[in-house]
């Protein structure tokens, strides 16, 4: 191994040898297909979790019609272990503003919304002082968008973008029913664009350095880099801008402390993976991660882990829908039991059954995912399930 695996990128911290407004300037030279173009061509996935192709998404909101659409900055960052958004808010808000900027542009949307998590309220000022300065440059370069912030109100699914968008509205945060995706038909009824604030600023830097420039970095499914939230059992936590495409066994032995036994990547709703799969790639082909990386070592109990987990999604299930809001109550309480002694330890094997079906019936991606934790930590940890 090499750590050479684990490159340091430096894409979306570089230092403003071209300030993000001149970035917003120079992309208004071109046509707004070729904008789009170069972000599609960049390959950049979204980088709040579900990694849809930001290029496709941009080009799907520039076909729709309207005479007010709406870009939706999604700053909920929610998902616990990740707290690269907030970072990003704080050392380059403009890199950010600018990526909104580009694609109001580019899609012909007029009004922009940051959609900033409750407990982020402490930067709103600095964040307002920000978007004044945007305006200034907005108007001299003759571009129509404005943008306002939203204080979210501190839950979990708010994250999800429908039910931003109904939080937005005044409503319960809950997720709607999709199709019609956001958009189609999203806040207030108009199309909708929502990327996530990591997003948006590589997006700019895309448009900086050129797709052709941003594609040498990572693999051919994953490309670029990407910001990683790294906590736990680290000596070396924070958020760094990591190279796609690295082996979790290179990533833990620059970030690990030498006792890592498992590796949780993409936060709770992502995967617990245990050391013998340590030669797999930090992010799967064909989907992302939201950054969220916790490391954790042997003292670890990985049955208190996930105690912890399913704590957190039965509290946060916004109980729309039956098998998210009985399902997450149901598999804490089956770890429990079968912790206690009250279940045998085949009981887990029902309990994952359970998690599938909530995988297929749940309505959103909250009830969907826990399965994903919950059954590589019953899996490859059972012997710490059990009485
Ligand atoms: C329960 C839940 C929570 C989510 N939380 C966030 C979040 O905090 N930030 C975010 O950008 N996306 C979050 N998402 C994903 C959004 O629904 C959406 O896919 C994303 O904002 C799209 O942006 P992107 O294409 O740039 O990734 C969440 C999804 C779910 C199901
Ligand atoms: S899956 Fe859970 S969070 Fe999502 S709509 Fe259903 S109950 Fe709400």
């Amino acid at each position: 191994m090499s750590t050479k695996q684990v490159n340091r990128a430096d894409i979306i911290f570089s230092p403003y040898s071209v300030a993000p407004y001149e970035i917003l300037r120079l992309s208004m030279q071109k046509t707004k297909p070729e904008v789009i173009e170069e972000i599609t061509e960049s390959g950049l996935r979204g980088r709040g979790g579900a990694g849809f192709l930001t290029g496709l998404k941009w080009k799907f909101f520039a076909n729709t019609d309207g005479d007010e659409k709406y870009i939706i900055c999604n700053a909920d960052e929610g998902e616990p272990g990740t707290f690269k958004d907030r970072k990003l808010l704080v050392e380059v808000p403009r890199k950010v503003i600018s990526g909104m900027a580009i694609a109001a542009y580019a899609c012909n949307a007029t009004k922009g919304v940051i959609y900033l998590r409750a407990e982020y309220n402490n930067l709103i000022p600095a964040l307002k002082k920000e978007l004044d300065i945007f305006d200034e440059h907005a108007k001299k370069f003759g571009l129509k968008f404005k943008i306002e912030i939203f204080s979210g109100a501190g839950a979990y699914v708010c994250g999800e973008e429908t039910a931003l968008i109904e939080s937005m509205e005044g409503q319960r945060g809950e997720p709607r029913n999709k199709p019609p995706f956001p958009i189609q038909n999203g806040y207030l009824g108009k199309p909708t664009l929502v990327n996530n604030v990591e997003t948006f600023a590589t997006a700019s830097m895309v448009c900086r350095y050129g797709a052709s420039t941003y594609k040498t970095y990572g693999t051919s499914d994953q490309r670029g880099s990407k910001l990683f939230s790294i906590s736990g059992d680290s000596p070396k936590e924070g958020v760094f801008e990591l190279e796609l495409g690295m082996k979790i066994s290179d990533f833990v032995e620059e970030f690990g402390d030498g006792d890592t036994k498992a590796v949780q990547v993409g936060g709770v709703a992502g995967f617990c993976i245990p050391r013998k799969q340590f030669e797999t790639a930090i992010v799967g082909e064909g989907n992302t991660t939201g950054g969220a990386t916790m490391i954790f070592n042997s003292t670890r109990s990985m049955y208190n882990v996930l105690h912890n987990y399913l704590d957190f999604f039965a509290e946060e299930s916004c109980g729309q829908c039956t098998p998210c809001r009985v399902g997450t109550q149901q598999l804490l309480k089956g770890i429990e039991a079968v912790k206690s002694g009250t279940k045998p330890v085949e009981y887990l094997d029902d309990l994952i059954k359970l998690s599938k079906t909530m995988q297929i019936t749940s309505k959103c991606g909250l009830g969907q995912s826990v399965t994903n934790s919950f059954t590589s930590i019953v899996q490859n940890f059972k012997e710490e399930m059990i009485y």
